[in-house]
C-alpha cells in the first residue's frame, strides 16, 4: 500500500451528495490514503461548491459555455488536473461526456457512478428509464470511464428492489443511499492499490495480495 495519499479531483455539476459522502469518508478514515486536491464544476451554481468551501477544498468553475468545443474544454480540464498532480478523477454527477483528451490523460483512473445496473439504462435519467420500464430490481454502478457512454469496466454494483409502492422519487432516494456506500468503497479500493483492470474485467486484490474476480 502506498503511503503518500492519492490525489483525487472530484468533478460535479450539481448538488454533490456523492462528493459529500466521499469527503466524509476521507475525514472519518473510512477511505485511507486519499486527499481531495480539488473540486471542478461546469456550473457556477452547483451546491457542491458550497460543500467544498465548508471543508476547505479548492474549487474551480469551468463553464463549458466558454469553450468552442468538447476538446478545448477537456484540454483546459486536463491542465487543471495535471497542475494539481491528480491521480484519480471521480465523476460525481458530472453531466458531461468526456472526450479522448481526458480519457487518454487518465487511463483507468477516471471513475463514474451511474444510477442504474449497467449495461441497462445508460445515459440520462437512468432512474426514470428503469421505473418506466417496470423493472423489479435496479441499482447503481461504479465503473471506470472509457470512450463510450457508461460502458467502461465495472468496479462495483449494488442492487435496489423497485417496489410496487415506489414513485420515481422514492426509488431514486434509495438508489442514492447505495451510491454513497459503493462509491466510497470503490474509491477506497483504488486508493489502497487493490484494483486491476484487464480488458472489461476489474479484479480486486485481497489484502493478503491474492486477486479475486468481482462477482
Ligand atoms: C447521482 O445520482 C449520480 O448517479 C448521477 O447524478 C447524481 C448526482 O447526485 N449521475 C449520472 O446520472 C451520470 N450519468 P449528487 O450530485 O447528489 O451526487
Amino acid at each position: 500500500m502506498s503511503t503518500k495519499p492519492v490525489s483525487i479531483a472530484v468533478l460535479v455539476s450539481g448538488n454533490g451528495t456523492n462528493f459529500q459522502a466521499i469527503v466524509d469518508a476521507i475525514e472519518s478514515g473510512r477511505i485511507r490514503n486519499a486527499h481531495i486536491t480539488c473540486l471542478v464544476s461546469n456550473r457556477a451554481d452547483a451546491f457542491a461548491i458550497e460543500r467544498a468551501k465548508k471543508h476547505n477544498i479548492k474549487s474551480f468553475v469551468l463553464d463549458h459555455k466558454n469553450y468552442k468545443n468538447r476538446m478545448e474544454y477537456d484540454t483546459a480540464m486536463v491542465e487543471i488536473l495535471q497542475r494539481h498532480n491528480v491521480q484519480l478523477v471521480v465523476l460525481a454527477g458530472f453531466m458531461r461526456i468526456l472526450s479522448s483528451t481526458m480519457i487518454d490523460a487518465f487511463p483507468n483512473s477516471i471513475m463514474n457512478i451511474h444510477p442504474a445496473l449497467l449495461p441497462s439504462f445508460p445515459g440520462l435519467d437512468a432512474q426514470q428509464q428503469a421505473f418506466d420500464y417496470g423493472v423489479r430490481y435496479t441499482g447503481c454502478t461504479v465503473h471506470f470511464v472509457d470512450s463510450g457512454t457508461d460502458t467502461g469496466p465495472i468496479i462495483l454494483q449494488a442492487v435496489v428492489p423497485a417496489l410496487e409502492s415506489d414513485t420515481v422519487n422514492t426509488l431514486t432516494k434509495r438508489i442514492h443511499g447505495e451510491e454513497h456506500r459503493i462509491y466510497v468503497e470503490a474509491i477506497g479500493l483504488f486508493c489502497d492499490g487493490r484494483l486491476r483492470v484487464e480488458g472489461r474485467k476489474v479484479t480486486i486484490a485481497q489484502q493478503t495480495g491474492c486477486a479475486t474476480n468481482l462477482l
